[in-house]
């Protein structure tokens, strides 16, 4: 079987453009990988390290919501970041395989510094994809499922692989070149038509949300402002709501437009139709999340295991390669 390995970092609970983006497609890949999930604290803290609390609270959050949509703990590693010597020592010996003009230069960094306000970056923070390619090789992941934002780390991961085996491997592929398995959904926009559904945004519906939030924050959501009157004909095109039904009502998605440009049928009525859809799809996972929210230890014991099994295979990982670099005695 092969190997995948994603995550997320642990700033947040996980919202509907997670479950688009990138958790439907883990809860698919499962079945069919060796599903290796990274809780990414230590990353979570290049840009909130003034708030460990709420990384640390965030674990929990990010867990459950994993569990949530359907990903089961039987199938899968969850791992904490932090937990994982590996990780930490492998960032070190792959710090020297990465310049830093190509850190500087990568694409993420700088759009992500550009909204953190950044002008003066931290080591930590610029140095983060090399600690992300750690994540993924300590494992010797295969596959890294990613939305096309993580697409420069993957690539960066991908030359440290090969920079370190060209120098140490003697002939031999040690470490292994991961490949990106890019999800294939667009990004859902965010309830106000911004392009990305963001915590930061305040436009997000989340996983966790009841059904009555969920109403609510569908019921505010920007539709066609030029349609002031259900008797006005309306623009799909330029509305937040047909996007949403679009994703997650696609059977009655054109029949809605359609309903939408004839005045047929009002705004309310077309937020309503996509609220029950939307908490359709979450029903089940309120019933997961009931379960974990009562059942902490379990969600702590996943955790662990998870941790103490990835560390077995970092330790390896690490024996290797420090014999393959001649740092022993
Ligand atoms: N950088 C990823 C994000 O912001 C999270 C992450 C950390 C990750 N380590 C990873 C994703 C390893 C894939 C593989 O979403």
């Amino acid at each position: 079987m092969e190997r995948i390995l994603t995550g997320d970092r642990t700033t947040g609970k996980l919202h509907l453009g997670h479950y688009v983006g990138s958790l439907q497609n883990r809860v698919k890949l499962q079945q069919e990988y060796d599903t290796f999930i990274i809780l990414a604290d230590v990353q979570a803290l290049t840009t909130h390290f003034e708030h460990p609390e709420l990384i640390n609270q965030s674990i929990y959050d990010v867990v459950i919501d994993n569990l949530s949509v359907g990903l089961e703990p039987d199938n899968i590693t969850m791992f904490l970041q932090s937990e994982i010597s590996a990780i930490a020592e492998l960032t070190v010996f792959y710090s020297m395989l990465v310049s830093v003009n190509a850190l500087r230069h990568n694409p993420t960094i700088k759009t992500e510094a550009k909204q953190y306000g950044y002008d003066d970056l931290s080591y930590g923070f610029l140095g983060y994809p090399v600690s992300q390619a750690a994540d993924i090789t300590f494992c010797n992941a295969d596959l890294v499922p990613v939305g096309d934002d993580q697409l420069p780390h993957i690539e960066q991961a991908r030359k440290i692989a090969r920079r370190f085996n060209g120098l140490y491997g003697n002939g031999r592929k040690i470490i292994k070149e991961p490949k990106a398995l890019l999800s294939n959904n667009p990004r859902l926009i965010g309830l106000d038509g911004n392009s990305k559904m963001g915590k930061s945004l305040g436009n997000a519906i989340y996983l966790s949300d009841t059904a009555e939030e969920v109403n609510a924050k569908i019921k505010a959501a920007i539709t066609d402002t030029n349609r002031i009157k259900a008797t006005d004909k309306g623009n799909p095109e330029i509305c937040t709501v047909s996007k949403y039904h679009e994703v997650f009502n696609e059977s009655e998605y054109k029949n809605i437009c359609e309903m939408c440009r004839r005045a047929n049928i009002g705004c309310v009525a077309c937020k309503k139709l996509l609220a029950e859809k939307v908490n359709c799809l979450i029903a089940p996972f309120r019933e997961r999340r009931a379960y974990y929210e009562n059942h902490k230890a379990e969600v702590r014991e996943i955790i662990h295991a998870g941790s103490k099994k990835a560390n077995e295979i970092g330790n390896e990982t690490i024996e290797e390669i420090k014999k393959a670099m001649s740092i022993n005695i």
